[in-house]
């Protein structure tokens, strides 16, 4: 009796599995694939900012015209902020969820961020969780702006390219990277050593992290130069580029340069703005695309 409810009971399960089997096999295979492409920014919350997301979708589309784009911000505070405007912007755990909804089988996430730090490291780790039974058949994540050699020394080339035409090379240009705990902050002292290579009066400091401000003025001091450039490191020209970079507060780096005889001229363009950076940006996605 209880040999017979056994084999009943192996028997039932037998069948469950069977047709467990048959229901995951048939979810988003059958040839039909849906390939789509989530970019993911840290967001901003200033409008002007759009432009350089606007660009960037743009610069997207074209490449790659015949696939579906969509957007998620990292940032919880950003979204809450746009939310309160009326303005929806997903986070990419959410965006991710749509997709699969939608029957998308193949993803490639692009980060939109400068280097790969910690937002980049969540973001990889939320798109691997996508790729269980039944959720995606590939999710990748694209590299973000600084992730190889070849990326620094287009990046170089990127900035030779911006700096504002009138500068003259007694002046500096000096750029304003985010900067971060991560171990990946060690890019910017890195950049910065290359693009001296090709002018030695550009610079790249952090507004949160090394090289930090008084490191830079130390160098613009030694060097004697008394007249400098403001630029963003960063995607967007936003609260940092208004606030730390250019702002009229007595922190700000305008203010501190100012004080040490330095003459500031802010420039409030985001790096996303010029397409000799957005380029880079869009042919990371190459990579996870290649995979689909
Ligand atoms: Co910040």
């Amino acid at each position: 009796m209880k040999q017979k409810s056994f084999t009943v009971a192996t028997a039932v399960l037998l069948i469950l599995i069977f047709f467990a089997t048959l229901v995951s096999a048939g979810h988003g295979s059958g040839g039909s694939k849906k390939i789509g492409i989530l970019l993911v920014a840290f967001g901003s919350s200033i409008p002007q900012a759009q432009v350089s997301f606007r660009n960037i979708d743009r610069k997207v589309k074209a490449a790659y015209p015949n696939i579906p784009v969509r957007w998620a911000y990292t940032s919880s505070i950003i979204r809450k902020k746009l939310a309160k405007q009326g303005r929806r912007l997903d986070s990419p755990e959410v965006a991710l969820a749509k997709m699969l909804d939608d029957g998308f089988t193949h993803v490639a996430v692009q980060s939109l961020h400068t280097i790969a730090g910690e937002e980049f490291h969540d973001l990889r780790r939320t798109a691997q969780r996508f790729q269980y039974q039944g959720g995606f058949k590939r999710v990748l994540v694209g590299y973000p702006l600084l992730a190889s050699q070849k990326d620094m020394e287009r990046v170089v080339e990127a900035i030779l390219q911006i700096i504002p035409k009138e500068r003259k090379t007694d002046e500096a240009v000096v750029f304003m990277g985010h900067g971060t705990h991560h171990p990946s902050n060690a890019f910017y002292a890195a950049l910065m050593f290359q693009v001296q290579r090709k002018d030695p009066n550009i610079y790249i400091g952090c507004v949160e992290g090394y090289p930090q401000i008084q490191e830079i003025m130390t160098m613009l001091l030694e060097r004697r130069i008394s007249k400098a450039y403001l630029m963003p490191f960063m995607s967007v020209a936003g609260d940092h580029a208004r606030n730390d970079m250019a702002g009229d507060g007595a922190d700000s780096w305008k203010s501190i340069l100012t004080r040490a005889g330095i003459k500031c001229i802010p420039i409030m363009k985001g790096t996303a703005e010029y397409n000799d950076f957005v380029e880079i940006w869009v042919s990371h996605l190459k990579v996870p695309m290649a995979h689909f």
